[in-house]
This record gives C-alpha cells, sequence and structure tokens, in this order.
C-alpha cells in the first residue's frame, strides 16, 4: 500500500516512512481474549499440550518452517513431566502403586524432577538416583519437591555403582518400593505416542515432512516417530546425538554393516546384567556437555521405531552452545543444550531436504537449569569453549550447509 493511500485510510506514518497500522500488522502477535478453559484439575492436568512455535530467524535463514514443541514449558519444566505422569499412572492402575509407596528411578535429572513433582501432587515418596555430575539446579528442584536425591560415581552400566542399579536395587529392598525404568518401560513411549506427537501434528496443521530428536531413553524420538511414520510414511525422522554416544553410528551404517566387526561378527555386546540381557553399542570416543542425551545401549524404548528412523546427525557442542546463545538472543527462546542441539539438527535436516519443508522438534528444557554451565562464561571455557561474538553468532554462518 502506497503512504498516500494509507493516509486516505486514515493510517498514521512513521518517521521512517513506514505507516503504523502495516507496521502493527506485521509486528504484533498479542490477541484480544478468547474464552479460557475452565480450572484444571491440579498442576498434573497441566502437563502435555504445550505450544508449538515457529523459529522465525531460523525459518527464514534455512528457507523452511522450523517448529519447535515447547515441552520447557510443562509445569516441571521439562519434556520428562509426560513420561513421569503416564509411568506413574500406569504403576497406579496395575496396583503396583498405593498409599504409602516410594518411587524409585535412576535419572539424568529431569525424570527426576518430573517424577518428583508428579509423586508429591500424588502423595508419594520419591528417591532418585543420578550421576553427581547433574547440574545442581535440577537437584535442587527435586529436593524442592520433597525428593530424596542419590548421588552416583560416573561409572560404566555395568557397574552396581551405576544410578540405573542403584535405583533398582532400592525398589526391590523396599516392600512398598517402585521402580519407573524410564529406559525399557514403554509408558515413556505412548507418552509421546498418544500425546506429544498428536498434539503437535495437530498444531502443525498436518504439515510436518521432517521431525528430529536426541535421545536419552529414545521415548520422544520413538514415540513421535511411531506416531508421525503412521499419519505419512514420507515424514523424514532422524536422530540428533551428541559426541560421546553410539547411537549415531548404530543409526547410520545400518545399510553398510557398520554395525559388524572386520571378521563380520557384530560390533555390539550382549551383556547379562541385573538379570537382563542388554545389548550394548560401541560409544564414540568423545565426550559432550549437554546432559540428558546419549546412550551406550539399545533401550526398549529406542528399538521400538529403530526401523523407522531415516538417517541421524552428529551434533557437535560448540554449535549446540553457539545455538543456545542465538535462541536467547535472537529468537527469545531460553532453553538448555538438549534442545538448543535438537534446533542445530533441524537445521540440517531442512538444510538436507531442501527449501519449503516443515520440520519439527522439541525443546527438551528451559535454560534457568543450566545457569551455572551453559550460561555461565567462565565455566565453558574451563570446557574449552569461547563464544564467538554475538554479530558473527546471529549472521549464522557457522551453521553452513549439510551436503
Ligand atoms: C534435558 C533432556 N533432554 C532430552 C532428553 C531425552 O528425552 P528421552 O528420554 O525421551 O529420549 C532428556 C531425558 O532425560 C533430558 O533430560
Amino acid at each position: 500500500m502506497s503512504i498516500a493511500s494509507s493516509l486516505l485510510l486514515g493510517d498514521e506514518v512513521l518517521n521512517d516512512g513506514t505507516c503504523l497500522n502495516s507496521f502493527l500488522a506485521a509486528t504484533c502477535i498479542c490477541q484480544p481474549a478468547t474464552p479460557t478453559t475452565p480450572p484444571r484439575r491440579g498442576v498434573l492436568a497441566a502437563i502435555g499440550n504445550t505450544p508449538l512455535i515457529k523459529l522465525e530467524h531460523l525459518s527464514a535463514f534455512t528457507g523452511c518452517t522450523i517448529l519447535a514443541k515447547c515441552e520447557h514449558l510443562n509445569p516441571g519444566g521439562s519434556v520428562k513431566d509426560r513420561a513421569a505422569l503416564y509411568m506413574i499412572e500406569q504403576g497406579e492402575r496395575a496396583g503396583e502403586l498405593q498409599p504409602g509407596s516410594t518411587i524409585y528411578e535412576g535419572t539424568g535429572g529431569n525424570t527426576g524432577v518430573g517424577l518428583a513433582m508428579v509423586a508429591a501432587a500424588k502423595g508419594y515418596g520419591a528417591v532418585l538416583a543420578m550421576p553427581a555430575s547433574i547440574a545442581q539446579e535440577k537437584i535442587d528442584a527435586m529436593q524442592t519437591f520433597g525428593a530424596q536425591v542419590l548421588l552416583t560415581p560416573s561409572v560404566p552400566f555395568t557397574s552396581p555403582e551405576h544410578y540405573f542399579h542403584r535405583a533398582r536395587e532400592g525398589a526391590a529392598a523396599d516392600p512398598k518400593g517402585y521402580w519407573c525404568n524410564q529406559f525399557d518401560n514403554m509408558e515413556n513411549y505412548n507418552s509421546h505416542y498418544t500425546g506429544t506427537a498428536p498434539e503437535l501434528w495437530a498444531q502443525s496443521q498436518k504439515t510436518v515432512t521432517g521431525f528430529v530428536v536426541a535421545c536419552g531413553t529414545g521415548g520422544t524420538l520413538a514415540g513421535i516417530t511411531g506416531y508421525l511414520k503412521e499419519q505419512d510414511r514420507n515424514i523424514q525422522c532422524y536422530l540428533a546425538d551428541p559426541h560421546g554416544s553410539a547411537l549415531f553410528d548404530y543409526v547410520s551404517h545400518r545399510d553398510d554393516d557398520g554395525t559388524k566387526d572386520e571378521e563380520g561378527g557384530s560390533r555390539c555386546k550382549q551383556e547379562h546384567v541385573g538379570g537382563e540381557t542388554v545389548t550394548f553399542i560401541p560409544r564414540d570416543t568423545g565426550n559432550s556437555v549437554t546432559e540428558g542425551i546419549g546412550i551406550g545401549r539399545v533401550t526398549k524404548n529406542f528399538a521400538a521405531s529403530y526401523a523407522d528412523i531415516d538417517g541421524a546427525f552428529k551434533i557437535e557442542d560448540k554449535d549446540a552452545i553457539e545455538m543456545a546463545y542465538f535462541l536467547k538472543e535472537k529468537e527469545g527462546v531460553y532453553v538448555g543444550p538438549s534442545a538448543a542441539l535438537n534446533v542445530v539438527a533441524a537445521v540440517k535436516l531442512a538444510q538436507k531436504m531442501g527449501k519449503g519443508n516443515t520440520i519439527v522438534t522439541v525443546l527438551c528444557d528451559g535454560g534457568a537449569r543450566y545457569k551455572s554451565k551453559l550460561y555461565t562464561k567462565s565455566w565453558l571455557e574451563t570446557k574449552g569453549f569461547v563464544l564467538m561474538g554475538s554479530k558473527e553468532r546471529n549472521r549464522l554462518q557457522w551453521l553452513g550447509r549439510d551436503e
């Protein structure tokens, strides 16, 4: 619209020559109030139905629509609230959880916060075992809800000191103990298959053509992949993996038999651990500052959609860290390192699939949980990371192109 015709319509012209109404139409998001839903039944009914947002700058950069499911806005602050609620309610339905019961779990942190919140709201005790390296903010959150926290050394899964075994054994020794086992409990998968995935499919108006996310237990990846592939087999479902994990190799070398050693035997080892046969995959040699993601064994949740995964990206920590700061500074989105890594992977999938696609990923948890680590520059420097300047970061050239 020309300035002259806009003036005829009563539009005020701003100093830079733009028209006020056109400017507002292009930038303002807030809308008049719409009728609200009635009060929900307690905080647990507020889990799920999280917003799906378009990341505007990254969408413009890639020529795709990059969507992010805001799981950090769940009441316990992460995607793991969903699995926590589903696992506990399944325990109740099965009669394994009764008044006076105590919930036990081995957790990378967020499942612990979700379980502590659900346990508090439902009146159960909670004992949560986790590696001592976990962010203090997550430990504080669990203790705030009254959970007992057991810190374990960072040891291999086969060690009885590993947090997984400490939780399992704690529950076995407690007559009123209930072990959730998020890695192999398919209620974790179900919480995404029946919750997160149908929500994002409907919110995107069935436009999603690509999906990518990292794995801690595999529940989010497998549950969403399972649902999306049922809607449309052509939707590309990808894994994002940090260094130090095993899944990138496990997924990306399926076709050329990369899981075989030089003699043709399997590189994966099966071992008997705690009464179960566990398949271990050789881990990548590096390590990562991300928390809650990356695994070295085949969990039941991950296995559920393994055959449907179309490919994998290995994401560098330095890119995830720059993305965390980019999201904060340019998109106004304050999230943790696994969420930032997922967004890097969403850009890579957009670049791989080409312009016009709609890619969705998950913002697993919020940034406040990592204030003392990811968002403390001196801590980053102790890990060998020096951030680029914000001008350079915001130009996004560091994201390059994935040929
Ligand atoms: C911060 C964070 N991101 C991602 C994940 C991975 O989710 P999932 O267990 O569904 O694979 C977790 C799991 O604990 C997590 O804590």
